[in-house]
């Protein structure tokens, strides 16, 4: 056995979420028993009846460990006092104004603090700007007595699970990083049986910055290949052939694709984090704001290409039919935070169209209340079904999420006009006049 093993056989993991539930059941087919604390009555009530409400999380796995005692669902009004490690795996949303919002945080840790004990390790895993584990959560946990690194361990390990790429949780590499070796050694030698690998870090901060990297990398990344696409789409060029071509090259490149907007939890949220950070430190970061604006627009270009292709067929926005596919934030997820679907919808309700959505993952959807960033109202809508909504002959069907499980062949079969902002379209061969594409044009 691993260093710590012994002492952390029972883990405490705390909001199980997205990220919190597959690192539980994780846990617990390590040989942990695992208390799973969560704020949500109905998703104890779920877990307890043996039922997932994670995409990647199977019924069969939840009910197979909660029937085998590994794992506990309870309410935190249960301590977490039988176990000598706990993981904080709850939301790090952002205020109005776009600052970090630590509130979940510091409820988390108010929960962790009542039954924190000499010898105990604190793991913080929710995704938050460098500093938030050695400030705010330490202050918050030292307020019982105990000392952090002398009393208990306190360490983040930043998570970077990718639901519905078909990629568990226990595959991807962690990184951590602990107020002292001794403690950073103690929280790998947990995570080590559940990921391939885990990197140590030299401090908790350079693990959170590490996190908010990744994901700043990925919105600049994709803010980047969006403007890529308006460019292309003055030049009479395809963005997707471009970056196809562009991808060939064997180093020093990696493709990202454009689309309506970013969306999730995660990807148009975590950059505020590091922003707002860097402000109180006196640097102006300006790839992120940069990168903010450009991703924001995009759902604003889809409803122009909605306009231009309604135009061609001699048709108004105010009045026309449009049926959008997916509400999804990416594809294959039941996940609709903060998903560009909301603007969208929004926006062409607002400017007078009739609008309805297929998405066999979500059966109802409402803007307004799906984004976290405020300014998005929109009236809420009911899933229509796909022959339904194609029955109806909507004036023009817009592809925002292209889920897998959407009968592509009827849509292409079906549509009459097409605007398609995920390539959905590559591959086919399309009507003349029936496809205008993202980044590309009329096919
Ligand atoms: N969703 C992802 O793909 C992903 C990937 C990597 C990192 N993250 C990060 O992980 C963190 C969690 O994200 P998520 O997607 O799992 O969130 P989530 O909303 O899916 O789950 C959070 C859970 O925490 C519970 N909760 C909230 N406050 C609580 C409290 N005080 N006590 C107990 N339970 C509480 C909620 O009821 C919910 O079930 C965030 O910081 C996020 O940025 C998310």
């Amino acid at each position: 056995m691993k260093e710590g093993d012994a002492r952390d056989r029972a883990i405490a993991v705390v909001g199980l979420g997205y990220v919190g539930l597959p690192l539980a059941l994780d846990l617990a087919a390590a040989g942990h028993e695992v208390l799973g604390v969560d704020a949500s009555e109905d998703r104890l009530a779920r877990l307890g009846a043996g039922e997932s409400y994670i995409d990647d999380v199977t019924n069969d796995r939840v009910a197979a460990a909660v029937g085998a005692g590994s794992f506990r669902p309870v309410a935190p009004d249960v301590d977490w006092t039988e176990a000598s490690a706990a993981f904080i795996c709850v939301p790090t949303p952002v205020t109005a104004s776009r600052e970090p919002d630590l509130g979940p945080i510091r409820s988390a840790g108010e929960y962790v603090l009542r039954g924190l004990r000499a010898g105990d390790l604190v793991v913080l895993q929710s995704t938050t700007y460098p500093g938030t584990t050695m400030g705010p959560l330490r202050e918050l946990l030292e307020r019982g007595g105990l000392t952090a690194g002398t009393d208990f361990g306190l360490a983040f390990s930043p998570e970077r699970v990718s639901p519905g790429e078909g990629r568990p949780s226990s595959s991807i590499p962690r990184l951590v990083g602990g107020i002292d070796e001794a403690t950073t050694r103690r929280a790998a030698a947990i995570l080590e049986p559940i990921s391939p690998s885990v990197t140590q870090m030299t401090s908790p901060d350079a693990a959170e910055l590490a996190k908010l990297f990744e994901n700043v990398f990925r919105n600049v990344n994709i803010a980047l290949v969006n403007e890529l696409a308006l460019i292309c789409e003055r030049l009479g060029l395809d963005v997707w052939e471009v970056i196809n071509g562009a991808s060939t090259k064997p180093f020093g490149f990696m493709p990202f694709f454009p689309g309506p907007g970013v969306g999730g939890h995660c990807i148009p949220v975590d950059p505020y984090y590091l922003a707002s950070r860097a402000r109180e430190v006196g640097f102006h970061e300006r790839f992120i704001e940069t990168a903010g604006d450009i991703n924001s627009r995009m759902p604003e270009h889809v409803i122009s290409l909605v306009m231009s292709a309604l135009n061609e067929r001699g048709k108004a926005l105010r009045g026309a039919s449009v049926l959008v596919l997916g509400v999804a934030f990416k594809p294959d997820v039941s996940d609709d935070r903060n998903s560009p679907a909301a603007p969208i919808i929004a926006g062409l309700q607002a400017s007078g169209a009739e609008v309805s959505y297929h998405d066999p993952r979500l059966p109802s959807f409402d803007p307004g209340a799906s984004h976290e960033l405020p300014g998005v109202g929109g009236t809420p809508l009911r899933s229509v079904g796909l022959a339904e909504g194609l029955d109806a002959r909507p004036d023009c069907v817009v592809i925002v999420t292209a889920h897998r499980d959407i009968d592509w062949d009827a849509v292409f079969d079906r549509a009459d006009l097409i605007v398609d902002t995920r390539d959905a379209s590559r591959g086919r061969t399309p009507r003349p006049g029936q496809v205008l594409r993202l980044g590309a044009g009329w096919s």
